[in-house]
């Protein structure tokens, strides 16, 4: 079950976290993956992990906020069977004290380098005779996180940009679907702790881990499972779904 083997996978932001343990599993899983970064280096280092496992992978440079770069790189790929959305920026802070410039960055990247992606794979998944596409939104983009005004607003624009392509291809058999993590314990975790509480970094763990209500952050392995299920042929029934990946987030936290 839940064989890719003869696929062609394209993987945004696989270079760290979810990405990595996507582009691996896909690999294992009998992909050819391509990894679409912006840090070549950290792509690199997946790719021999992946080729040292006997896997195939590739890395391609590019901005996914850059629609010409990002064109450029899916005509280098050609045929293609899945897109995984998954690079993303985070950013902390309510609607008083987000700048202009940080809503723009947050938009940028989160927003329209989904739609950039989408935009130069749909084509290619059209001409297959199809494919699957997984978006990575977030549980905020269904509840109110607090501190999350520009990230929340680019997660809620992926759950309905996976709403919308997946009614407008049905037809041409592209699914598309979205998953949501509550906090998922990778180097973005990390990042911003250190950038937003220097010096309260365990508390500040703490606490983020104690939010889901199982008592713990979840695994970058635990969200590349789902969405090798959502990507795998024994998926084809699905589209036009989000699924929480939230140890009871969403539903349990009361
Ligand atoms: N970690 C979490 O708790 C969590 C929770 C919910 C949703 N998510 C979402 O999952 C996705 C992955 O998160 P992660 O925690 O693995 O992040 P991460 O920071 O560990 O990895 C993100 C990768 O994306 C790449 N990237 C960033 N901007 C890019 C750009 N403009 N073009 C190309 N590549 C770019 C980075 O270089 C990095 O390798 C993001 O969309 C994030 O919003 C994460």
């Amino acid at each position: 079950m839940f064989s890719l083997q003869g696929k062609t996978a394209v993987i945004t932001g696989g270079g760290s976290g979810i990405g990595r343990a996507i582009s691996r599993l896909f690999a294992r899983q009998g992909a050819t993956v391509h990894i679409v970064e912006l840090n070549p280096d950290a792509a690199a280092q997946v790719v021999g992990e992946i080729e040292q496992e006997g896997g195939k992978a590739q890395v391609h440079q590019a901005n996914v906020a850059e629609q010409q770069q990002v064109l450029h790189v899916f005509e280098q790929i050609g045929k293609l069977d899945i897109l995984v959305n998954n690079a993303g920026i985070a950013h902390v802070g309510n609607v008083e004290n987000t700048s202009e410039a940080d809503f723009e960055r947050v938009y940028s990247v989160n927003v329209k380098g989904a739609y950039n992606c989408l935009y130069a794979a749909v084509p290619h998944l059209k001409a297959q005779g199809g494919g699957t596409i997984v978006n990575l939104a977030s549980i905020a983009a269904h509840v109110g996180i607090t501190d999350r005004f520009a990230y929340s607003m680019s997660k809620g624009a992926i759950f309905a940009m996976t709403l919308s392509i997946a009614r407008d291809y049905l037809g041409d058999k592209i699914r598309c679907n979205s998953i949501s993590p509550a906090r998922v314990h990778t180097p973005f975790v990390d990042g911003f702790i250190a950038k937003n509480y220097a010096g309260r970094e365990e508390e500040i763990f703490d606490k983020l881990s104690k939010s889901q209500p199982i008592g713990r952050m979840g695994t970058p392995e635990e969200v590349a499972n789902l969405a090798l299920f959502l990507c795998s042929d024994e998926a084809g029934f699905i589209t036009g779904c989000d699924y929480p990946v939230d140890g009871g987030f969403i539903k349990l936290n009361n």
